[in-house]
């Protein structure tokens, strides 16, 4: 009776290829999938159902993997996702990575080690993690930041759209030198939001990048003061956006009138602080949600080809950007 490591050998390629061919998972290479189909005819192979089902017989764990649990976009989010998976049987385990893609290789290490059943992900921008993810049969959703270019399923939102209208807001009221503080270089989020700035600026572009932390948005409100002087700025989250507005106020810049300001992910208290905050707000709750619905049905049915979801962003006007 032949085995899987015959078919992998018989088809020069690992048992795990093998593995995840049977498994209907997409992202293996065309011309391997072919050569794995070929073994499998000629050696009469049949997977032993048994093995298959207690390789199949995961946890009914989800390991979802967030890049700061100190941020309060991501508690909407993950609530969203732990309601759904509730009521599909399902338990949630919450992984923090604090933006370290080191951190994020060793959660997906440990989920993947754990038979977890499924994996909820905002990637931190581990390349390593993702190659991991993307070999496991273990079925993935990216929510919020592209993982390995939508060769999973994948659940955002209009990211540069955002960005886009933030910007051209800025430049309709009147602001004509619009600056960027935007997050780390390989965050799919920081890079998109970058590029919807991009196409909205009429000048040369003035960018910073930062961590998506509140220090680093402080750090590079200051470094534009110091050294470019923009009348306005679009701040690519939260977080960044609470540092550019607390180093304005120890500037004493005034705003909207001396500098106009977005955001990008709405504050609860956006509309408290005064000035308050325009923002471009993401529909948090509504990502957690399709992101688990997502991987519910990935589970029942891990063949078939990985969709992604687009969903709107809306930028609330508020008093910080209206000069
Ligand atoms: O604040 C963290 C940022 O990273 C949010 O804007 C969210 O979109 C995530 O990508």
């Amino acid at each position: 009776m032949p085995t899987i490591y015959d078919v992998a050998r018989h088809a020069e390629v690992s048992a795990a290829t093998v593995s995840r061919v049977l498994n209907g998972n997409q992202t293996v290479d065309p011309a391997m999938t072919a050569r794995v189909l070929k073994a499998v005819r000629e050696l009469g192979y049949r997977p032993n159902a048994v093995a298959r089902n207690l390789r199949r017989s995961r946890t009914t764990l989800w390991a979802v993997i967030i890049s700061d649990i100190g941020n309060p976009f991501f508690t909407a989010m993950v609530r969203g996702i732990e309601d759904v998976a509730q009521q599909a049987g399902y338990s949630v385990v919450l992984c923090n990575t604090d933006e370290d893609p080191e951190k994020e290789n060793t959660y997906v290490t440990a989920a993947l080690s754990q038979q977890m059943a499924g994996v909820i992900i905002s990637s931190s921008g581990s390349a390593k993690a993702a190659k991991h993810l993307m070999e496991s049969s273990t079925p993935v959703v990216a929510i919020d930041r592209e993982l390995a270019k939508g060769a999973v399923d994948t659940v955002m939102v209009d990211n540069e759209g955002g960005a886009y209208a933030a910007t051209r807001h800025l430049i309709d009221v009147g602001y004509r030198r619009v600056a960027c503080v935007t997050g780390p270089a390989g965050v799919s989020t920081a890079d998109r939001r970058l590029r919807g700035y991009t196409k909205a600026i009429e000048t040369a572009p003035i960018v910073r990048r930062a961590d998506f932390r509140e220090q680093g948005g402080f750090d590079a409100m200051a470094s534009l003061l110091d050294d470019e002087r923009p009348d306005a700025v679009f701040v690519a989250n939260n977080l960044m956006a609470i540092g550019a507005l607390r180093c304005l106020a120890a500037r004493d810049v005034g705003i909207p009138g001396e500098m106009g300001v977005v955001g990008f992910d709405d504050i609860p208290w956006a509309d408290l602080i005064r000035p308050s905050l325009t923002t471009v707000a993401q529909p948090t709750y509504e990502l957690g949600r399709v992101a688990a619905r997502l991987l519910a049905d990935r589970i029942e049915s891990p063949s078939g080809k990985p969709s992604t979801i687009i969903l709107p962003a809306e930028m609330h006007v508020r008093q910080s950007s209206s000069r």
